[in-house]
């Protein structure tokens, strides 16, 4: 087998992301890692961590941005060496469209598509995005509102900001696709199915190569 496979579920706070993260690396096991961002672990991570959860650690907007992007960059290595070493499918819970989605719904001046995407480029791409989409509120969800970001009015600018995002950085020749899910009034097992559905091609199909796809 050559290189596995990348495949990122995005969506917005509490729309079942992390729940079929687990189903699909569960289902691509023991050929697969998975992995999320932020990656809390790491001490850029923590520093990450503390903004999230306490909404009186202020820091400027430009620099959480630049500080989750940077997150990402420290996990490259082993996201390659995972890939092409290991020959393992890695399953990522959120990424550089979050970033930009995120960064761009604060509508802070200057920090427009170019600016919030200048720190990502280069970054290893997904072979795959899943967009989990939920047109019911996730306000109601257990947990909901704890983090910094997690308010109803917010959580839909970043939905518009995700569209943008996927449209800006969408490949000519459709070699990194978006999938959309719509994931309202749906199972966890009925979602996993959809998932799996357009995931399955994705890591079924033979690389020619072990070369990654970069933004
Ligand atoms: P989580 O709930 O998936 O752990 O994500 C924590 C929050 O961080 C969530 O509200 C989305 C936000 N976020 C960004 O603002 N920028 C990023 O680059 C990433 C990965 C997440």
């Amino acid at each position: 087998m050559t290189r596995g496979k990348f495949i990122l579920i995005e969506g917005l706070d509490r729309a079942g992301k992390t729940t079929q993260v687990n189903r699909l690396y569960e289902r691509l096991s023991p050929n697969s890692e998975s992995m999320k961002f932020p990656e809390r672990s790491t001490q850029i991570g923590g520093l990450i961590n503390e903004y999230l959860t306490n909404k009186s650690f202020q820091m400027p907007d430009q620099t959480i941005h630049l500080l989750f992007s940077s997150n990402r960059w420290e996990r490259q290595e082993y996201i390659e060496k995972t890939l092409v070493t290991d020959k393992k499918h890695i399953v990522m819970d959120r990424y550089v469209y979050s970033g930009i989605a995120y960064s761009l719904a604060k509508e802070v001046d200057g920090m427009d598509f170019d600016w919030c995407f200048g720190c990502d480029k280069g970054l290893i791409r997904p072979d795959m995005t899943v967009f989990l989409v939920n047109s019911k509120s996730n306000d109601n969800r257990e947990g909901f509102g704890k983090e910094r970001y997690e308010q109803k009015c917010f959580q839909e600018k970043v939905h518009e900001k995700f569209d943008i995002t996927f449209q800006k950085l969408a490949t000519k020749d459709n070699t990194s696709p978006v999938q959309i899910i719509d994931v309202t009034d749906k199972s966890i097992t009925e979602v996993e199915e959809l998932i799996w559905k357009v995931v399955e091609p994705v890591v079924g199909a033979k690389s020619a190569s072990n070369q990654l796809l970069r933004f």
